[in-house]
């Protein structure tokens, strides 16, 4: 019988990601909707790698089961690296991905094209139920675009032109995010790891 491997993420869009990308692994996979509700993890650490074993290893002992969890966020060359792991509250506490994207385009307001490069970053751990730990790390490089363009994925996705495109991972179907993104990257590497004990 699959091994439970628990997707610790209460983001809706990242779990979806992350079940397509886990989906040939022999796991029996579960997500946070299939346990008993508990406090969020908080994420207090000032590094992805920190706060990604963070919440693995928080929701493994919770529920005594193994579990994979992600910390990611988008790094601009011009911002110094920012938002990196504040991303998600980069325009404030309870902002909306609208009025992240917002503030990062007026900060790069006038700014042409070379000036924009950006990098998603994502930081896979894996926490097993006997506290084994491991970590795999997986990055796309990119352009911040002029303005939001396109419906698919979440966050920044309408704002980055990975490299090689010259649509947003907004406008690109989700199949070929997954191919090349940060997340894709660090979680098919994981995967390997993950075959090779499950
Ligand atoms: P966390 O990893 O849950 O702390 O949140 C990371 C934040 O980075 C998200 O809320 C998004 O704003 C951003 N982010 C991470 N990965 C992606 C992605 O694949 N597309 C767009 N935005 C992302």
């Amino acid at each position: 019988m699959d091994r439970i491997l628990l997707i610790g993420s209460n983001n809706k869009s990242k779990t979806r990601e992350l079940r397509a990308l886990l989906d040939d692994s022999p796991w029996d996979l579960r997500r946070l909707d299939d346990f008993d509700p508990v406090p969020e993890a908080e994420e207090t650490q000032d590094t992805f790698e920190g706060n990604a074993l963070l919440k693995a290893r928080y929701y493994a002992r919770r529920f005594n089961v193994a579990c994979v969890a992600d910390d990611s966020g988008l790094e601009v060359d011009a911002l110094n690296g920012a938002p990196g792991v504040y991303s998600a509250r980069y325009a404030g506490e309870n902002c909306t991905y609208e009025d992240n994207n917002r503030k990062l385009l007026a900060a790069l307001e006038g700014i042409p094209e070379e000036g924009r490069k950006a990098r998603f970053v994502c930081l896979a751990a894996f926490v097993n139920e006997d506290g084994g730990e491991h970590v795999e790390r997986g990055s796309v490089e990119g352009l911040i675009a002029p303005e939001c363009r396109g419906e698919h994925g979440f966050g920044y996705d309408p704002v980055f032109i990975p490299e090689g495109f010259d649509q947003t991972f907004g406008e690109l179907p989700p199949e070929v995010k997954a191919g090349v993104s940060h997340r894709g990257r660090a979680f098919g590497k994981l995967c390997t790891h993950l075959a090779s004990i499950a």
